[in-house]
């Protein structure tokens, strides 16, 4: 009797970790939804600047034009427009930062994170606000 119940709970245990797995890897995918309840986030780029650099952009990118591991992203209000004739700036930008796979710079290799493809909505607004202020 208590051996099957031992069975049975480690039996449990395992299916309780493959259903977190499995809920884990499914809500990754989803950019984190924002409460409706809140008043309209109003960008900010001033913490967009904060974010480039805790969120380690800067790692990879300058606000320039020079070339690290990424492009320099001086000026990507206007280049913005014209990688993708299908998306405005806004939305090229939100795309870059998360799906960065769906459209690679030429010259560069798609060594973007996926990581931030779970960033904030406003987190991301943010950002967007910031890179756009880059001349
Ligand atoms: C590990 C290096 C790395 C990090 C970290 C990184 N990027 Fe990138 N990023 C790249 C590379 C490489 C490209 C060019 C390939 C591509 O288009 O995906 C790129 C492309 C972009 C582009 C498109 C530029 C253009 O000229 O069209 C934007 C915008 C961008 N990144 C923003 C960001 C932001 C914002 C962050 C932080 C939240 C970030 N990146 C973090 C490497 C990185």
């Amino acid at each position: 009797m208590s051996r099957l119940f031992r069975r049975n709970r480690i039996v449990g245990i395992i299916a309780g970790l493959a259903i977190l797995v499995i809920a884990c890897n499914g809500v990754g995918d989803l950019p984190p939804t924002r409460d409706p309840a809140l008043p309209p986030h109003i960008p900010d780029a001033a913490n967009g600047e904060r974010l480039f650099v805790s969120e380690s952009c800067s790692a990879c990118h300058s606000t320039g034009s020079r070339r690290i591991t990424g492009p320099g992203l001086a000026g990507i209000g206007a280049s913005a427009a014209t990688r993708d004739a299908a998306l405005t700036t806004d939305q090229y930008i939100e795309q870059a930062i998360r799906n960065p796979g769906a459209f690679v710079v030429g010259g560069f290799n798609n060594l973007m994170p996926r990581a931030y493809a779970n960033l904030p909505q406003d987190d991301v607004d943010d950002l967007i606000a910031y890179l756009k202020t880059l001349q």
